[in-house]
């Protein structure tokens, strides 16, 4: 059963599928990035242990080297397919239209789904493949069109990203998943997709265990409803519509994350929280015009 007795809020996406708006992310779950056997049980065992928490959303990645385990959770839970929403991320190294597809079929494989729920080109590149993200995107929006994706994404995109591919394929992404929390805002990308109706989800929305979570604002605010700075700052972004997706390979934070749902913060707590935004200083991970990493 569940630990949690508050049922989390979906969003509503621009294809009618609904997520959840609070996640389990699998970033460094696993001691190293390698798709082995004794990765995939530690990840089997620590996602089934977020799923028993009650987590019904569960974001992977190719570069993540966790799909294997997720799959394997996901197999072994008993829970319904259409009961768990699955996000995975087309890794770097497979941009050109022919890994594109064969690395979609091996997520599909890893997973042991017959269709996913969202697909994500995880960064722009634009420094690499001659620059060329748009065939990219066009071949992940081929899958939606055969049916093996429910819905097609992006991540780390940037404002003239997102510009360019839709201008020049006509599709609009449903989900961009970028760096936000309360040290980085990163309002240029929010207000881009909001204009566009794309669904924000944060990456690192604790900031990747950096600053934000000894905050000493946020730390008043927690205390005067008796919640946790990390509670806080997710029930933030639940209040700004943002999709999140914390990660903890503890079973008990896994619980204290999702344990938001039974408190609010008043319009003046969200605006103090907004004003602790130190903008591009506040970036934590890689800077998507830029990066060129896996
Ligand atoms: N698209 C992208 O480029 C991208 C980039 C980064 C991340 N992501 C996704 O976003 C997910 C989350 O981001 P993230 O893993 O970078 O960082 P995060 O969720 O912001 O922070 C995770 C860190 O905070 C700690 N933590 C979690 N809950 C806590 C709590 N209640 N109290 C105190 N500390 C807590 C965790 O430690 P313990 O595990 O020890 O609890 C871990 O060190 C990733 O797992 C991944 O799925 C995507």
């Amino acid at each position: 059963m569940p630990i949690t007795n508050h049922p989390i809020p979906e969003v509503i996406l621009s294809t009618a599928a609904k997520i959840p708006q609070l996640g389990y992310g699998t970033l460094a779950v696993q001691p190293d990035r390698e798709s082995t056997e004794r990765n995939a049980a530690i990840t089997a065992e620590i996602v089934s242990q977020a799923l028993d928490a009650g987590y019904r959303h569960i974001d992977t990645a190719q570069a993540y080297g966790t799909e294997q385990g997720v799959g394997r959770a996901i197999a072994e839970s008993g829970i319904p397919r259409d009961e768990i929403y699955v996000t995975s991320k087309l890794a770097n190294a497979n941009h050109s239209p022919d890994d594109v597809k064969r690395s979609f079929e091996q997520t599909l494989e890893n997973l042991g789904l017959e269709q996913l729920d969202l697909f994500l080109i995880h960064w722009p590149l634009p420094t690499l493949y001659g620059g060329d993200y748009v065939s990219t995107w066009k071949t992940v929006t081929g899958f939606v069109a055969d049916g093996r994706l429910a819905s097609a994404g992006v991540s780390n995109f940037q404002p003239a990203h997102l510009e360019r591919i839709i201008a020049e394929t006509g599709v609009v992404p449903a989900v961009n998943q970028f760096e936000i929390h309360p040290y980085f805002n990163n309002d240029a990308p929010r207000e881009t997709c909001q204009r566009h109706g794309i669904a924000v989800e944060a990456h690192s929305p604790l900031g990747h265990n950096s600053a934000p979570l000894s905050d000493p604002t946020i730390a008043a605010i927690a205390a005067a409803h008796d919640k946790t700075v990390a509670q806080v700052i997710l029930r933030w972004h639940m209040q700004h519509g943002i999709i999140a997706i914390p990660k903890s390979a503890r079973p008990e934070r896994m619980a204290e994350n999702l344990d938001i749902f039974d408190f609010a913060l008043t319009d003046d707590e969200l605006g103090a929280i907004d004003r602790l935004d130190h903008g591009p200083d506040g970036r934590v991970g890689p800077d998507p015009d830029t990066y060129e990493g896996v």
